[in-house]
């Protein structure tokens, strides 16, 4: 079991390992002062741990309400975050109880998102049965919904009050899903470590689960640390994201987050190598390590197909766009491009 402290605004520790949701009901109750539990879930995952995790927090002497909705992105919308806070008052809820997150990261944002704006803003726990959701969405407090003009419009930041990452929850994931995740983690190999790429490369992350979660965790508690509101250093974490998002959206998202994330992180890269940005043969290196987790590489959509989602991408700044550039493996730098630029760039990685 490894516990990492996150000295956030609001500090918590994400513990991470086999068998921990069995601390739950006992780390609620160190939270102090609640009385109300709303456990909040999608189908596929309440249908899965719902019962297990009722009965620890029933067990514990807690009041549980449970709300549960449709697996999936298009539930992280405003129809679902009304509901949910609907049923917490229904609930009684007051400012000292708690929401607790299980799921992915669709859950976890949408929770989270509640939990900051219930009575101004109520604790809320993390339990991420994704790979995603353990190496990024459940860690640093973005929680958010979306509108129709696109994915987190509307949200804020939130730090939960504890993670707790029980990697025998992944062994039900589907293979799609592994591989989302396995996207984000090569992604953290990328921005930050030469030799994180090279364990990736000489041991199945499947296999590794607690140490490769617990790396990503560290390395994002010193972003969020760095940078919490997401202003400069942080921005690192959307590498492969600018068009990745491009890719997602122009597949009317058929195309799941993390594997577009894959194809994103090979334009950009291809696009710096061609630059003289990055050192040669990083590129090479990136789709030695994406073709090991049998991962999407290209598009079909063209360069003007995808330059539109790309410049209204929500990183993009006045006429700047925030480009997170890798230099090497385990290296990348921020550049602000003219979002005139962009289409070129994406010319150069294709
Ligand atoms: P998700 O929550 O939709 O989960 C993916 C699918 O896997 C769902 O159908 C779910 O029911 C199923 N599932 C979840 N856990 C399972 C398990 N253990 N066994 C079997 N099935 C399981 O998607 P996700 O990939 O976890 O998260 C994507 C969302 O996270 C997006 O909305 C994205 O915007 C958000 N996100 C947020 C942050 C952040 O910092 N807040 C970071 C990255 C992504
Ligand atoms: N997922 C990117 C971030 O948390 O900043």
């Amino acid at each position: 079991m490894q516990s990492i402290h996150i000295a956030a605004s609001t500090e918590y520790d994400v513990i991470i390992g086999s068998g921990v949701l069995n601390l739950l009901g006992s780390k609620i109750t160190e939270l102090g002062k609640i009385q109300k539990v709303m456990l909040v879930s999608d189908d596929t995952v309440f249908g899965l741990y719902g019962d297990k995790i009722s009965s620890i927090i029933k067990n514990e002497g807690f009041d549980l309400s449970c709300y549960v909705f449709a697996h999936g992105e298009k539930s992280k919308n405003l129809t679902t975050y009304g509901e949910l806070l609907e049923k917490m008052s229904e609930f009684h809820m007051t400012r000292s109880d708690i929401v607790v997150a299980l799921g992915g990261g669709v859950v976890g944002d949408l929770s989270g998102f509640a939990a900051a704006t219930y009575q101004r803003g109520i604790r809320f726990v993390q339990i991420p049965t994704t790979l995603l959701a353990a190496v990024d969405a459940s860690v640093g407090g973005k929680t958010a919904v979306d509108l129709n003009s696109g994915k987190n419009q509307v949200g804020c930041f939130h730090q939960p009050s504890l993670v707790l990452c029980d990697i025998d929850t992944l062994k039900t994931l589907p293979i799609e899903e592994y591989k989302c995740g396995c996207a984000e983690v090569i992604k953290y190999a990328m921005i930050g470590s030469k030799d994180f790429y090279d364990e990736l490369l000489s041991k199945p992350i499947v296999e590794q689960y607690e140490y490769v979660i617990s790396v990503c965790v560290d390395m994002k508690r010193q972003y969020v640390l760095d940078d919490e509101f997401d202003n400069g250093s942080r921005m690192m974490l959307n590498f492969g994201h600018t068009f990745g998002h491009a890719v997602e959206q122009c597949s009317g998202y058929s195309v799941l987050h993390g594997l577009a994330v894959s194809i994103g992180m090979v334009i950009i890269t291809k696009s710096a190598e061609k630059r003289n940005i990055c050192k040669e043969g990083t590129c090479e290196k990136l789709l030695q390590l994406l073709n090991k987790y049998d991962m999407p590489t290209q598009t079909q959509f063209t360069s003007s197909e995808l330059v539109k989602p790309a410049m209204i991408d929500k990183k993009a700044s006045g006429k700047k766009v925030n480009l997170i550039v890798p230099k090497e493996v385990g290296e990348c730098v921020i550049m602000k491009v003219d979002s005139f630029e962009l289409e070129s760039w994406i010319i150069d990685g294709k």
